[in-house]
């Protein structure tokens, strides 16, 4: 098949380009580069020896999408393009809104002009919010959220399910990812995030690079075995292999199916610190400090649906993630942008 990454440079588009083009699917990409870079398509061209079809385009841009679809045979769309970083969406919700909603509608738009019909959305473990238990299981209702950008993607599900209700040719796989982290194996593509990191892996990864003094723990009151709060932290390659399934699946399915994408292990802030120091034989400096407002103590997945229907698994394990984001970092200490200058 012919897949459109929109958002196909970021973290997890890149590493699914990887693993789409080496199942021998073909990958046309278009991003705005508003949170990536152009060189992540060429070295993703670098790692398969095969070409992809790259725009630089707002996805937000009807005229810009029809142009993609005009001129490339498109089967399925993955729609990773999106604006992800939950403080600045709480300073700056209206923007988040229009980004993430209006990208989804332009696309949903362009498609049915296209006739293309398969849809496989990044949703987010956010979506079950504060009031469902533990483990998050696909049949639960979706929660309330504590900022924009999870209302961004609980709004965006139920978009997609009315359009797929309304079309009945129109298929959708909504892929509530867990926590990503990691990178190709190579060290060659990974999480490159612009200014100070949000989420803590490529924080840690920047203490470990001397990018950054240390590391804040944010809380160790929490009700969890150690205090500190605890996540279900997936290999960003095992997700993408999760999205290859998801497209081979989209390709004979109908309506909307949603698959949790997480390993059902829950790790702590210390237990990540811990493993990355021994998995790379590095000190990470950190102290305690307080909560970080909109944190839940704890969540992990029930991913039985991905293993049944998709014969999906995490295989990498928590070392494998940590020794895989250093062999990034070292290799990439300002990411993409090499010799560019010190980020702030
Ligand atoms: P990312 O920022 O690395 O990738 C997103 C890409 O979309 C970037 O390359 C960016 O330049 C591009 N983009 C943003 N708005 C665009 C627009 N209007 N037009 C064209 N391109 C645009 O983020 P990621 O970590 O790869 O996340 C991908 C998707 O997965 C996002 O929708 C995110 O919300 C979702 N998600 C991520 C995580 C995570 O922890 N990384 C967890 C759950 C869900
Ligand atoms: C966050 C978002 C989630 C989003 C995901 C991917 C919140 C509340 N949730 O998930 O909606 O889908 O990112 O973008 O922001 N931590 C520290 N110090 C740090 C950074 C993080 O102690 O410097 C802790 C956090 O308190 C948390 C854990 O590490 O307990 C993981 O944090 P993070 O990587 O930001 O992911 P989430 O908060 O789970």
């Amino acid at each position: 098949m012919t897949v459109l990454l929109a958002g196909g440079a970021g973290y997890i588009g890149s590493h699914t380009a990887v693993e789409l083009l080496n199942a021998g699917h073909e990958v046309v990409i278009a991003d705005d580069y508003s949170n990536s870079c152009p060189e992540a398509v060429n070295r993703i061209e670098e790692l398969t020896g095969k070409k992809v079809v790259s725009y630089e385009a707002d996805v937000k841009d009807a005229e810009a999408v029809r142009k993609i679809f005009a001129e490339n045979k498109i089967d399925c769309v993955i729609h990773f393009a999106g604006l992800k970083a939950v403080g600045e969406s709480v300073q700056q919700p209206v923007r988040y809104y229009r980004n993430n909603i209006d990208t989804t509608l332009t696309l949903l738009e362009c498609m049915k002009e296209a006739g293309v019909h398969r849809f496989v959305f990044s949703s987010s473990a956010t979506v079950y919010g504060e009031e469902n238990k533990i483990p998050y299981v696909e049949t639960m209702k979706r929660g309330s959220c504590s900022n924009p950008y999870g209302w961004t993607k609980v709004m965006m599900e139920e978009i997609l399910e009315d359009a797929a209700k309304a079309d009945p040719e129109l298929t959708v796989v909504l892929l509530r990812y867990f926590n990503p982290i990691g990178a190709h194996e190579s060290g060659r593509i990974g999480e490159d995030p612009q200014g100070i990191p949000n989420n803590l892996m490529p924080y840690i990864a920047q203490v470990a690079v001397g990018r950054r003094d240390h590391l804040t723990i944010f809380g160790d009151d929490y009700p969890t075995p150690d205090g500190t709060c605890r996540r279900d932290y997936i290999h960003v390659m095992d997700l993408a292999d999760g999205h290859v399934r998801a497209v081979n699946y989209a390709k004979d399915a109908k309506g909307v199916t949603v698959f949790n994408l997480g390993t059902g292990t829950p790790y702590s802030v210390l237990d990540i610190v811990h493993t990355f120091e021994d998995a790379n034989g590095i000190k990470i400096a950190y102290e305690m400090g307080p909560r970080r407002a909109g944190d839940l103590p704890e969540f992990w997945a029930d991913s039985n649906k991905a293993t049944q229907v998709l014969s999906w698994e995490a295989k990498r394990n928590l070392q494998d993630m940590c020794r895989d984001t250093w062999n990034w970092q070292k290799q990439n200490p300002n990411g993409y942008r090499q010799g560019l200058g010190e980020d702030k």
